[in-house]
């Protein structure tokens, strides 16, 4: 078959962009973009991605044990870009959040689900890896008032942790709200 025109066809079918990040055993950040994030089973919570072979951080990624799934919203282009350049660092001028399993996160992500691997199965040139979901969050920076994140009731709500603005140094306004924990 056309690789091509396979990845032409596969374009047809639309889909989120998400980045997975984690830090290895040597405490080195890593991250990439991820369009093959998929759900996988309500009970256990478990969803998937898929890594490509040939990527510089695979071998990094076999050791991984924890991870944070941050889905993109609409306006993070940018942080797509930022984390589908090969190597470099992708994670220039953004504030590094830490979640409830240690990985690191993405600030301003519609969601986060954080995992620990649950399995890894062959995909042909790329492997791809179950995570079960250990907690979802809600990373925020800069929240203008607390009701906006509040506007809905959010249960159990707790904050869990300060870091600074990467322009303002201000650790007041730089604030993780995790919305809820499975
Ligand atoms: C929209 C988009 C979706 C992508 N989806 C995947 C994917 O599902 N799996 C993958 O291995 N690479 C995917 N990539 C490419 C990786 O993001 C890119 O190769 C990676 O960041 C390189 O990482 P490295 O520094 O480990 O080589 C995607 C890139 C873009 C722009």
């Amino acid at each position: 078959m056309d690789p091509r025109k396979f990845r032409n066809a596969l374009g047809r079918f639309p889909t989120g962009v998400v980045v997975v990040t984690a830090r290895t055993q040597a405490g080195d950040l890593v991250g990439m973009t991820m369009s093959s994030f998929n759900s996988v089973s309500l009970d256990p919570p478990l969803v998937l991605f898929s890594i490509h072979r040939k990527a510089q951080s695979f071998a990094a990624w076999q050791s991984i044990t924890r991870y944070a799934v941050n889905v993109l919203n609409e306006e993070q282009e940018q942080v797509s870009n930022q984390f589908a350049r090969p190597s470099g660092n992708k994670w220039e001028g953004l504030t590094i959040l830490t979640g409830r399993n240690g990985a690191p996160m993405l600030p301003n992500a519609g969601v986060v689900f954080e995992c620990e691997s649950y399995a890894r199965y062959d995909g042909g040139d790329h492997e791809i890896l179950v995570g079960r979901i250990e907690a979802i969050a809600r990373a925020c920076l800069h929240l203008p008032a607390p009701t906006r994140i509040l506007r809905r009731p959010i249960s159990p709500t707790s904050e869990c942790g300060e870091r600074p603005h990467p322009a303002t140094g201000s650790r007041a306004s730089a604030r993780l709200v995790r919305i809820s924990v499975l």
